[in-house]
């Protein structure tokens, strides 16, 4: 590759949850392909290094992971996988427990090896595992962007509380930005915004910005058993509409 970045340098966001199954990678797959066909180029990490996810939703074969980066040295540029002009994605291992809990050593050697790449991309998207684990611990800390995503069950709003109260304390990040997803509509998405950034500023003194609101729509979920991205399967979906908006917004803040 030999691209050039644009002025404003390499911008990392890591997207992550607290609770699983609330819209990680469906969102961080199609922004990243919103991105790409607004001209950005985009590398997709797949960070839940262990159970890999990406892969599926894009309906990829991967021959090569990330693994063999930290396992045997190789070099990243030659594990990732090209999906569109522009859009490339490092695959994670699936079944693989050592993966997700990587020593220090080996987490520096991996994040060594992406700031080595970095700079032939605009963005780099991180899609979390789940949960307050060690390896969204430090990508987070390594990106300088996080992006939390809500859903509206309760226990995802807690989950994603204890996961900014954890960052603010371990690494004392102070900016996070708010994905609220699968709401039937932009004020019960707003709702949830408001009362999460109610109780953050009342307990942690943190004032979370709103990235993006995400509607609840049948082709995000038929798009995953297709193994197809709902923003190539169907571009006019409320869903696909809802996810330009955000690479926009994106585009616009970082
Ligand atoms: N906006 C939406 N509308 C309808 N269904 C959705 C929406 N977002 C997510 N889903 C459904 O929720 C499920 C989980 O989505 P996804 O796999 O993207 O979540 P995740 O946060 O990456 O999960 P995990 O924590 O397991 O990695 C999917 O099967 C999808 O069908
Ligand atoms: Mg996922």
């Amino acid at each position: 590759m030999t691209m050039i970045a644009s002025d404003k340098g390499t911008q990392v966001i890591c997207v992550s949850s607290g609770k699983g199954g609330v819209g990680k990678t469906s969102i961080t797959v199609n922004v990243a392909l919103a991105l790409a066909q607004a001209g950005k180029r985009v590398l997709l990490v797949d960070g839940d290094l262990g159970l890999a996810n990406v892969d599926i939703v894009l309906g990829l074969s991967v021959k090569h992971t990330v693994r063999e980066t930290v396992e045997a040295g190789a070099a990243l540029a030659d594990i990732l996988v090209q999906i569109e002009p522009g859009f490339f994605v490092l695959p994670a291992s699936s079944g693989v427990p050592e993966m997700a809990s990587l020593s220090v050593e080996e987490q520096n050697f991996l994040t060594n090896a992406l700031e080595d790449m970095m700079g032939d991309f605009d963005y780099v998207l991180i899609d979390c595992a789940a949960g307050i684990g060690e390896s969204v611990l430090w990508f987070n800390r390594w990106a300088e962007h996080s992006a939390v995503i809500l859903a509206p069950d309760p226990t995802s709003m807690t989950d994603a509380y204890a996961l900014i109260k954890v960052m603010a304390a371990q690494f004392g990040r102070q900016e996070f930005h708010v994905i609220v997803n699968n709401v039937k509509s932009q004020k019960e998405g707003a709702e949830l915004f408001k009362s999460m950034a109610a109780v953050l500023k009342n307990f942690l003194r943190i004032e979370p910005q709103l990235l993006g609101i995400m509607p609840s729509d049948a082709a995000v979920s038929r798009a995953i058993r297709a193994q197809k991205p709902f923003f190539q399967a169907a571009p006019d979906a409320k869903a696909s509409q809802a996810v330009k908006v955000l690479a926009e917004r994106i585009i616009a803040q970082f």
